[in-house]
Parts: structure tokens; sequence; C-alpha cells
């Protein structure tokens, strides 16, 4: 079977991370997140695999590389959900797996297969379960499956279900029959509801496991402490036993991933948190629950907790840092206090 992977998006609620960083290949524990989409697709003998990309498609490419059971279709307007699908179609030859490209599971790819062919299905969509539904477009069905109502963020007195698109879908040829080439359409808002209208076969398979979209601050940063606290074990095998960087005496980290070429200095302490190349810490820092990409400077005596820091960024001393987001390349002063306000 093929998959697609549709990663066309901007990213905007990632800014102003995914300014210069692509979503698709931002670091996950300083391993680019397709890479965990990718083995999980190898896992399950998935043959090829379609990239959809369309925003900075190059740098992509660059992280991601060329293999004959990769391809790229670069999008030069954004098609939406559907339309990039519909977009891959010369490259598919039967039933497909359509992948978000900016959702770190571990669902049991099989199983979601067995489940669309038993039930003659022309869509499955993978639901996942949440705790609070009226956040979410929710996915209503039958007690054998079988899809009955979208539900888009409703009121307390309206939620039904607490089962929600995952962003996982196995399609049949005959969908690509309804999209329009060359448009801008959406799985969400047109493909599904008019199938469902139509009385056509679409049924969702509540997938049990771990599942996070990584498309907001908070989530992107919850999906490294769910890895760093051992809560999720992705198919990617990550180095821990490498990851040693250079200690100098005092120093020490707990459930973190640290890239051997960084330097820490005396007394810094560092939890929960992945720190990528090159970069050097300064004494007596603590970094709690944060991101750290490369290249980053961090001078004596700072403190940064549940923060997300850009390559290249220079902190400088004596500096709090709580909750906030930094692009690449950003300069915070020495004795900065820096917080994210909640809106
Ligand atoms: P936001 O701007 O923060 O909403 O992120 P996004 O642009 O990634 O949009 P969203 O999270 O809704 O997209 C879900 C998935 O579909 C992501 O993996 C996107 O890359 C992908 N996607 C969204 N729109 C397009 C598109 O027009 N073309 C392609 N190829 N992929 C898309």
């Amino acid at each position: 079977m093929k998959a697609v992977i549709l990663a066309g998006g901007q990213g905007t609620r990632l800014r102003p991370l995914t300014l210069k960083v692509p979503k698709p290949v931002v670091p996950i524990v300083n391993v680019p997140f397709l890479c965990y989409q990718l083995e999980l697709l190898k896992k399950y003998n998935v043959d090829e695999t379609i990239l959809s990309v369309g925003y900075q498609p190059e740098k992509i490419e660059s992280v991601l590389g060329q293999s004959n059971k990769l391809h790229y279709i670069v999008e030069n307007v954004p098609l939406g959900t559907a339309g990039a699908y519909k977009n891959s179609e010369s490259f598919l030859d039967g039933t497909t797996l359509v992948f978000n490209g900016d959702i770190l599971c571990n669902f049991d790819l099989n199983k979601i297969i067995r489940f669309h062919q038993a039930n003659s299905a022309i869509a499955t969509i993978v639901l996942t379960q949440v705790g609070n539904p009226s956040s979410y477009g929710l996915v209503e069905t039958t007690e054998d499956g079988r899809v009955t109502r979208f539900l888009e963020k409703p009121g307390l007195e309206d939620i039904t279900c607490n089962t929600i698109n995952a962003g996982c879908y196995v399609l049949e040829p005959e969908v690509l029959e309804m999209i329009p080439l060359g448009k801008n359409y959406s799985f969400e808002k047109s493909v599904f509801p008019d199938l469902l209208a139509s009385g056509r076969a679409v049924y969702g398979y509540v997938a049990p496991g771990y599942w996070i979209d990584i498309g907001t601050p908070e989530k992107y940063l919850n999906a490294h402490l769910d890895i760093l606290q051992r809560r999720f074990v992705p198919s990617v095998i990550l180095p821990w036993e490498d990851s040693m960087p250079k200690l100098k005496p005092g120093a020490n980290f707990l459930n973190s991933f640290i890239s051997s070429s960084c330097a820490i200095g005396e007394k810094s302490q560092i939890f929960s948190s992945s720190i990528n190349e090159g970069c050097r810490i300064g004494k007596r820092v603590i970094i709690d629950r944060s991101v750290i990409w490369s290249g980053v400077e961090i001078g004596d005596d700072t403190k940064i907790e549940g923060c997300v820091v850009g390559n290249s960024c220079q902190i400088g001393k004596n500096a709090v840092l709580s909750k906030t987001i930094l692009g690449d390349n950003t300069v915070v002063l020495d004795n900065s206090q820096l917080e994210m306000s909640s809106k």
C-alpha cells in the first residue's frame, strides 16, 4: 500500500518557529518530525510515500533527502487537504493511507486497514478519544463504526461522543473522483460530509494508543514531554546513550536529550528538556521542560522554563524566560525577564 503525507501547510500556529523551519521538519527531541511518521510507515511495510509539500519545500527535501520510496509533489498554490491528495493521483494505484503531516502517533496501521477492508468502506477516518470534546470537531459513529454525524465544536448540550478526527485516513480510489483537480478542497469540510450525505460507507476506527498533533506551541512542547518522560515510545529509535554532552563539574540532567556536541557549564541543571546540536550553556543555568534548537548560547545564571528556543538564539546572563517561544536568531539581553502573556 502507498501513503500520502499532507505536508504543505504554512504552520501559522507554530510561528515564529515555522518562519524558517517548516512544520514537517521541526525537531522533536532533536529528530525532524516527519522521520517519526516515515518510521511508522516503514514498520508497517508501506511501499512508497508521497510527500505533498508547498511551503518551503526545498528545506523539507534537504532534510529528508531523496529515495525511490519517497516522492515529493510540490504545490505552487495551497490545494487544501483533499486537493493535495487529488494532486498525487498519478502516483496512486489503489487503497491509500493518508496522513496529516503533523500527527505523532503509534497507531497499529494493520488493524486500521483490516477494519477498513472488513467494512468495505470507501473511506475510513481514524478517530482518537479526547478528554475535552467541546474544543474539537467530533465524529459520531454507530456502535459498529459507521459515521453518522460530524459536529464542529459543539456546545456542551450537543456533545454525544468524545471521538475526533485524528488526521489519518484509509481511502478508496473512488474518493479521488469527487475532488476537483487543481482546486483548493478539504476532506473535513467537503469530501467527508458529501460522502456521508450521499449514503456512502464512511467508517470511523477508534484507534487506541498515543496521538497528538504538534501544531501549536503547547502541543509541540507536550509531545517532547511525553517522549522525554517515557509516556510515549516512538518508532524512531532515539540514541539516548549517545546523548552525552560535555558536562562541567556539578552540572547534571534528568529526563533530557542533549546532543553530544553541546557544552554545559558548572552546576547547570536540565530537566525534561531537549537541546539540539552545538549549544553552549553557561554556569548555574536552569532549563526545565523546554526545547532548545541548534547553536543556542545561554549565559550564566539564566533560568528557562516551558520555552521553545529557535536556532542560533543568544540569551544573556541572569535572564528569566518562562513559557516563551523565541524565533531563530533572537537576542535576549542580560537580566531580561520574558513571560508569554496568556490571551
Ligand atoms: P496552521 O496554519 O497552524 O493551521 O497549520 P497548517 O497550515 O499545517 O494547517 P493544518 O494544521 O490545518 O493542516 C493539517 C495538515 O494538512 C498539515 O500537515 C498540513 O501541512 C497539511 N495541509 C494543510 N493545508 C494543506 C495544503 O493546502 N496542501 C498540502 N499539501 N498540505 C496541507
